[in-house]
Parts: C-alpha cells; sequence; structure tokens
C-alpha cells in the first residue's frame, strides 16, 4: 500500500502557495499536498488545478458534512477537479458518507480516496459530554465512527499517529490511516498536543503522515520535507536539479 508525506499547505493566498510550491521545483519527488478550507476559499477550484498542474497529488481537505443529496452532488463537482483525496464528517451518518462515495465515483469507475474525520483533536470528553451530549468515552466513539467509515466503503479515517495501530485492528490493514501531529524530535510543538515524530509514526503503522509548519516554516523547507521522507518511508529522496 502506499505510504506517503502530505505536506499541509496552510496559506491563505495563491501567491504564498505557490511560491512555497515554487521551492520544490528542481526536485525529483513533487510533493503530495494538502489543500484546506483556507486557501480553497480564498481562491476557488482554480488554485487546485494549478497545482494539479504542475504535477503535485492533492488531498483536498474540505471536510464536507451536510445532508447526503447536498455531500453526494458537491463530492461529484470536487471529483472533476482530479484531486486525489477527499474528506467529510463521519459525524454526518453512514448514510451521508455512502452519498459522498456515490458521488465521488467517475462514469469510468474511478475516484479518489475518501477518508473520514472521525472527532476533531480539538473536541474533547468535555465538551463532548456538554456540547453534543455524547456520553460515551471519546476513543470508543472514535472507534465507532471509524467502523462506520468502513461499512460506507470509505478508504479511511484521520486520526492521531497514537490511534493508527487501533484503528487498523479494527477496521483492517488496508484501512488508511492518515495522521497530522507530527513534529520532529527537537521541534516546537506549537497548538498539536499529542505528537509524535515521522519515524515514530511509521513504526506505529500510519499510512499517510500530514505535516504542516515543521515544513512550510522551516528555514529549508526542501530539507525539512526530505527528512521526513527518509524518516518516514525509510528511502533516500533525491533532490537532484532535474536535467531541463
Ligand atoms: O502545522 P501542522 O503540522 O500542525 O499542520 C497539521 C495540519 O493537519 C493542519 O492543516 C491541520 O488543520 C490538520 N489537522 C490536524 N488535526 C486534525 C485534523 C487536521 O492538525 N485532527
Amino acid at each position: 500500500m502506499a505510504k506517503d508525506v502530505i505536506i499541509a499547505c496552510d496559506f491563505d493566498s495563491k501567491e504564498k502557495a505557490l511560491g512555497f510550491l515554487d521551492k520544490f521545483k528542481g526536485t525529483e519527488r513533487k510533493p503530495f499536498v494538502k489543500i484546506g478550507m483556507e486557501l480553497y476559499y480564498a481562491e476557488g477550484p482554480e488554485i487546485i488545478r494549478e497545482i494539479k498542474k504542475r504535477g503535485h497529488k492533492i488531498f483536498l481537505d474540505l471536510k464536507l458534512h451536510d445532508i447526503p443529496n447536498t455531500v453526494k452532488k458537491s463530492m461529484a463537482v470536487l471529483s472533476r477537479l482530479d484531486v486525489d483525496m477527499c474528506n467529510l464528517h463521519a459525524g454526518g451518518t453512514v448514510n451521508m458518507m455512502k452519498a459522498a462515495l456515490e458521488g465521488l465515483t467517475r462514469a469510468d469507475g474511478t475516484r479518489p480516496y475518501l477518508i473520514a474525520v472521525t472527532m476533531l483533536t480539538s473536541t474533547d470528553e468535555e465538551s463532548m459530554r456538554k456540547d453534543l451530549w455524547i456520553e460515551k468515552p471519546i476513543d470508543e466513539t472514535v472507534m465507532h465512527y471509524a467502523k462506520n467509515a468502513l461499512e460506507a466503503g470509505l478508504d479511511g479515517v484521520v486520526c492521531s499517529p497514537l490511534e493508527a495501530g487501533k484503528v487498523h485492528k479494527a477496521c483492517g490493514e488496508n484501512f488508511l490511516t492518515v495522521t497530522p501531529g507530527v513534529r520532529f524530535e527537537d521541534g516546537e510543538a506549537g497548538d498539536q498536543k499529542r505528537i509524535t515524530t515521522p519515524k515514530k509514526a511509521r513504526e506505529l503503522g500510519s499510512d499517510y503522515i500530514v505535516v504542516g509548519r515543521p515544513i512550510t516554516a522551516a528555514e529549508n523547507p526542501v530539507e525539512a520535507y526530505k527528512k521526513c521522507v527518509r524518516d518516514f518511508l525509510g528511502e533516500e529522496c533525491r533532490a537532484t536539479e532535474r536535467e531541463e
């Protein structure tokens, strides 16, 4: 199964995002990138086409959550952008996830990966009880949502690297775990609480690590990316200049 490092391109403009990606122009490996709401809402679908044209794989992180019919139709539109991975909230129910999958599937049967956000990492047990009226423990709820995603036919979930093993055990080794919360040993944690290194994430069984600031805010983003790839995939990533 494919494993990869996904760079979270959390920028608020096309200029900043493309300026960042320009740094990778001469590199042999085009990074898989995650485009979230901030950049998508700022620039619209054109930014996806532009980044796709440059040869990057794209995880479009828009976390859809609406009635099944609306999600189905919206997923059909996103699928036409030819992204490689999309996501939604598992809280939208199994029916919504099934509808999303239908919408995402193109006439020729191909589709991007579809993964589910279980419980956002910003939600804790207290807010689950107080705001959402969910009395079950958070880890049981996360696993229940992951199993719902599996039942709906999705490809995996976003989770902490620390949960990757448990998710694979409950949903199978082929069920993808896409894991943010990654930091280098000597790096700043920032607002992330439960963090692991790329190497540890690999040992824990993550399929894709999502890495933002450790790469985007690094003095040398290309070197930071290469280190992530080496540590996570265990392979040398050559950033040799291409022969023009
Ligand atoms: O900069 P950093 O490495 O913390 O970026 C992580 C990325 O993963 C951000 O785009 C963040 O929104 C996203 N993410 C997360 N935790 C989740 C879901 C998504 O950090 N549970």
